[in-house]
Parts: C-alpha cells; sequence; structure tokens
C-alpha cells in the first residue's frame, strides 16, 4: 500500500500491510490474530508528524474513530472526540459553538488521536491546557483504559505515550474541558499585532481562531501544495549557566523562560543564523518564512531529508554548540 497520501511530507514509501480502524471493537479484532502482536506497528493519524525513510515492513494501521459528543456542566463544556477526527475540524467545532480554549490551536494538521502524544502547542497554548482525559487500547492486554491528565506526563512536546507507555498504546479518543467563559491567551505577539492589524480591542474567541490561522498561513507552508511535518526540530531547552556563555557571544540570541535554571532558545533563529533560512538543496531544504520547517519541494525521498536535516544539527552545532533535537518521528530506520 502506498503511504504517499498518508504523510503529509508527501513521501513516496509502502506499507507492507494496512488497515483502517474505525471503531474500538475493530482494534480488538485485529489483536485478537497473534500475527499482528509481533509485527512492526505504525500507528497513523494524519501522518503530519513524521518523516518515512524507507519502506514499512509492517503494518500500518491508520485510525479512523469518527464522532464528536459534549456535554455541558454549568460554564464548563465536556467534548469528547473520536481519535480519528481532524484536529481542526474539532477546533473548528468549538470555535463554532464558543465553547473556549482551543482556539489557540486553530489549523494544526493532525488527527485528535495524535493530540496527545506530543502534547501538541501554539501561540501560547498547549494540548495539556484543554485536556480531560483519554481513552486507550493496550496492545498487550487487549483491553481499554482511561488516562487522567496527571498519568499523561505532558511536558513540552511530550508525554507518557512517547516515553515509558512508547508503542503500547493506541489512543481511540480524547475528551476535552472547554469553558463558556473565553479565558483569552493573547500573549503571542504576533497574536496582539494581528489583531491591532483588524483594530480588534475586545476579541472574540472567532476572531482570536482567524487570526491564529492567518498567522499560520503567512508563516508555514500548506501541506497539500509543499510537503512538510511543521517544525522539524524541537526548540532546544539549555541550562542558564550554558545560556550565559552563548548570550555573552550571541548576544540577540532568541530566548524564552524555560522553568527554574532552563532557557529555551529558538530553533528557527538557530537555524536562520547557520545561513539555511530558505535555502534549497535538491528536493529539500527550508521554509522560507521559517526555517525550522523543512519542506518536500517535489520528489524528495525520506533519506534526503533525514540528511538534510544531519546537515542542520551538524551546523548549528558548530556555530552555537547546542544540540537540536527532531521533533518528527523517523520511521523505518
Ligand atoms: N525565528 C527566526 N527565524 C526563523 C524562524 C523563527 O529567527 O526562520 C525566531 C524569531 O525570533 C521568532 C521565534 O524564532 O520570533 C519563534 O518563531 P515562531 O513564532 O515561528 O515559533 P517557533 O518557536 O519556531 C513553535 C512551535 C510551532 C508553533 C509556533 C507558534 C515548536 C517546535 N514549534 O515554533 O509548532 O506553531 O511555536 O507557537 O515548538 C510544530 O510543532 O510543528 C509547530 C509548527
Amino acid at each position: 500500500v502506498s503511504l504517499k497520501n498518508f504523510n503529509t511530507f508527501g513521501i513516496k514509501t509502502y506499507a507492507k500491510y494496512f488497515v483502517e480502524i474505525n471503531h474500538e471493537d475493530e482494534l480488538q479484532e485485529l489483536f485478537a490474530d497473534p500475527q499482528w502482536l509481533q509485527a512492526d506497528r505504525l500507528v497513523l493519524g494524519g501522518g503530519s508528524n513524521m518523516l518515512m525513510v524507507a519502506d514499512f515492513n509492517g503494518l500500518v494501521i491508520r485510525m479512523n474513530i469518527r464522532g464528536i459528543e459534549h456535554r455541558i456542566n454549568h460554564n464548563e463544556v465536556f467534548v469528547e472526540a473520536g481519535g480519528g477526527e481532524v484536529w481542526n475540524a474539532l477546533v473548528n467545532y468549538a470555535v463554532d459553538h464558543s465553547y473556549a480554549g482551543m482556539e489557540n490551536l486553530s489549523l494544526i494538521p493532525g488527527s485528535v488521536g495524535a493530540s496527545p502524544i506530543q502534547n501538541i502547542g501554539a501561540y501560547g497554548v498547549e494540548l495539556k491546557d484543554v485536556f480531560y482525559s483519554c481513552h486507550a487500547f493496550e496492545i498487550a492486554t487487549g483491553t481499554f483504559r482511561t488516562f487522567t491528565k496527571e498519568e499523561c506526563k505532558f511536558g513540552y512536546r511530550e508525554s507518557v505515550f512517547k516515553t515509558e507507555l512508547k508503542g503500547q498504546y493506541i489512543i481511540t479518543s480524547v475528551k476535552f474541558l472547554l469553558s463558556l467563559q473565553p479565558n483569552l491567551n493573547l500573549k503571542y505577539g504576533a497574536i496582539e499585532q494581528e489583531l491591532n492589524n483588524r483594530g480588534i480591542t475586545a476579541p472574540t474567541i472567532k476572531e482570536v481562531s482567524q487570526v491564529v490561522a492567518h498567522i499560520r498561513v503567512s508563516k508555514l507552508p500548506d501541506p497539500s501544495t509543499i510537503g512538510n511535518a511543521g517544525s522539524f526540530f524541537k526548540n532546544p531547552v539549555i541550562d542558564v549557566d550554558k545560556f550565559d556563555v552563548l548570550k555573552t557571544n550571541h548576544p540577540d540570541v532568541v530566548n524564552y523562560p524555560a522553568g527554574e535554571g532552563l532557557v529555551k532558545l529558538a530553533a528557527g533563529w538557530l537555524i536562520e543564523q547557520c545561513g539555511w533560512k530558505g535555502k534549497v538543496v535538491g528536493n529539500t531544504g527550508t521554509w522560507k518564512n521559517q526555517a525550522l520547517v523543512l519542506v518536500n519541494h517535489g520528489g524528495a525521498t525520506g533519506e534526503e531529508v533525514y540528511a538534510f536535516s544531519s546537515q542542520i544539527i551538524d551546523s548549528v552545532y558548530s556555530k552555537f554548540g547546542v544540540q537540536l533535537e527532531r521533533e518528527v518521528n523517523i520511521i523505518g530506520q
């Protein structure tokens, strides 16, 4: 089965076996067959956070469980969505119903079921700020369990599903806690600026959503025309002592506080300073408006993009002594 249409990088690769799951029961049926318990597995949502570097010689499980339900309790709104729902469709549902909390997460590609895995985030809000719980299938036991927010151990682009429990569970639905009373997060400079440009002083959640969408479209390439997986690297977090040295040598280094004794750097800035912004190298390169995004200009192979990303890592390391870490999942290595 070709995976070209199942990864937003638009890389041409193949999976040996492919199954689509439309209902929770189908997971139990699937794993009742021991052959699939032993096979290499790749669980796919929107395929928006991965780079395939080789064909996948195992079973690809495409999650397509649908449905959105809500329950209102005073000012609180619980919204539960199937893991196969498109993330942005859920955001639009919330915004259209005036359920507040997700508006800053507008237009993030990918699926609802994938959203907790790396605690997606943008423009001052992270998934964990609206997450209530999720329902997940434990492959080894064939049983379902609910994870609370604490149990997910969310961090910056991190959760228990990427660390201790990696590969062990398949998320089938996610429950969110939203509010009828907006608590807008407008801290992010570009949001403030765009609201100003539009002459909006008391924005609605719909306006915030529109402004965020506008900012994203202006900075990030649309995967339907230019293959990409959003930020390719994480923003590196370093300790303050190391940062002080860096700042002495590079006084304008872009940085944010990241908790006690820690500083987060803008990987896009580091990459741009190394001269990579907008560079085209073969069929790949970095995006002209956002150096943190690697793109497929057409016909790139996964190996080619991967090799290019290694070149960036090396060059940032030799200029700044900072080690970039890939944020996308590398599949087939
Ligand atoms: N910058 C540059 N050059 C660039 C890009 C960025 O100098 O080419 C500097 C600028 O100073 C800019 C700063 O870096 O102000 C931050 O850039 P931006 O606001 O675009 O955000 P980011 O830190 O590069 C992160 C997330 C994005 C998210 C944005 C907005 C990560 C890895 N990425 O990017 O998430 O949309 O913030 O909140 O944390 C993703 O994860 O795929 C993703 C797109």
